[in-house]
Order: C-alpha cells, then structure tokens, then sequence
C-alpha cells in the first residue's frame, strides 16, 4: 500500500448503519485519517443551533465546507464520517452504508435512543434519504451503498476494500 497515492473517502449514512464501526476499522486497513465530523463542528464552533426534534446540531455549511475543502485537500489520505455536506469534487469514493430497518432499530434502542428520534432514522432509512442526498451533491458514479447488517464490520469493510481496489487499485499498491 502505497502512503503517497491520495485518497479521500467519505462514510456517510443514516445514525446506526454503522458509519463510526466500519471507518475506523477502515481508516486502519486503508492507512487513512479518520475525521469525524461531529466531532469537528463541535470542536470548531460550526453550528448555527440545535434542532430539538432530529436531536442533533445543525451545522453551518457557508462555515464548514471552506474549511474542510481546504482541510481534506491537504490531506490527501483521509477517511471523512458524518452526515451530508455540501463538498463538491473532493472525494475519490462516497460510501453509503445501509442497514435493513429491524436491525437499524434494535441497535437504536440499544442506544437507549427516544422512540420519536429512532422513528425518525427508520424513515430517512426507508426513504433512503442520505443516498438521494449525495446524489443530489455529488457526482453519482462514486457513490456506492453497502449494506452493514446481515454481517460483520470486517466484511463490511472487505466489500468497500474491494470496490478500492476495482476502481481505485493505486490507493492498495
Ligand atoms: N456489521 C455489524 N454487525 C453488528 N453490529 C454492528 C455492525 N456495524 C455496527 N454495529 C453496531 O451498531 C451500532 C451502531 O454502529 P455505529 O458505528 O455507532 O453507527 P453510526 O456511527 O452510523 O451511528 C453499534 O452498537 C455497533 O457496534
Ligand atoms: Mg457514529
């Protein structure tokens, strides 16, 4: 695996497909940065508010994306987690993880998740909400959905670690 080839991957999808499990198994396999999203907003300071009924905070776009554009082309080897922001030609993968919904809700209620909030990412689960999203932003031939439920995190990443090495085998050489 070469340290010098770039590679920018992007795990998206709705809360509990399984974003954080398989990125940071990931970020190991593929020798890539691990950055969570989240996890930036709240450190930076990029959000407008909080939104009581999706339960999260609402992020600051016109804040965010010129940072991170900046960021992540600087990088060059990094695996980015989170929600849908608005990054245009950044990223050499988008991945959507997916999770069949009986699954995604025991594992939100295993969070100890309020019913209205685990309701909420069942349906944007069954509408299938984040993949429209990153269509609607991103070019759609880098945007791939792998199902992260019937298996284990490891195979999970073996599937996406073989999508890199069909379309992106320079990033394993
Ligand atoms: N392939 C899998 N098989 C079984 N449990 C999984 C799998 N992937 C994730 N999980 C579990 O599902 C829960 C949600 O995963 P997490 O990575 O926190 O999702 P997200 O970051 O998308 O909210 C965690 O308890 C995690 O251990
Ligand atoms: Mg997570």
């Amino acid at each position: 695996m070469s340290p010098h080839s770039p590679f920018r991957l992007y795990i998206t999808g709705v809360t509990g497909t399984g974003k954080t499990s398989v990125a940071k198994k990931l970020t190991k396999l593929l020798s890539l940065e691990y950055l969570d999203l989240n996890t930036l907003v709240l450190e930076k300071g990029f959000y407008l508010g909080y939104d009581i009924n999706r339960d999260s905070v609402i992020i600051d776009d016109d804040l965010i994306t010129p940072y991170l554009e900046t960021m992540i082309t600087k990088k060059r080897r990094i695996c980015l987690v989170g929600g849908i922001i608005p990054l245009k030609n950044v990223f050499d993968l988008i991945i959507v993880l997916r999770c069949h919904v009986d699954v995604l809700r025991q594992r939100l209620i295993s969070r100890n998740y309020p019913e209205d909030k685990i309701e909420a990412n069942i349906e944007a689960e069954i509408m299938n909400i984040v993949y429209y999203e990153a269509i609607e932003f991103f070019s759609d031939q880098n945007i791939i959905e792998i199902y992260n439920d019937k298996y284990s995190v490891d195979v999970t990443c073996d599937q996406i670690i073989s999508i890199v090495r069909q379309h992106h085998s320079s990033v394993l050489e």
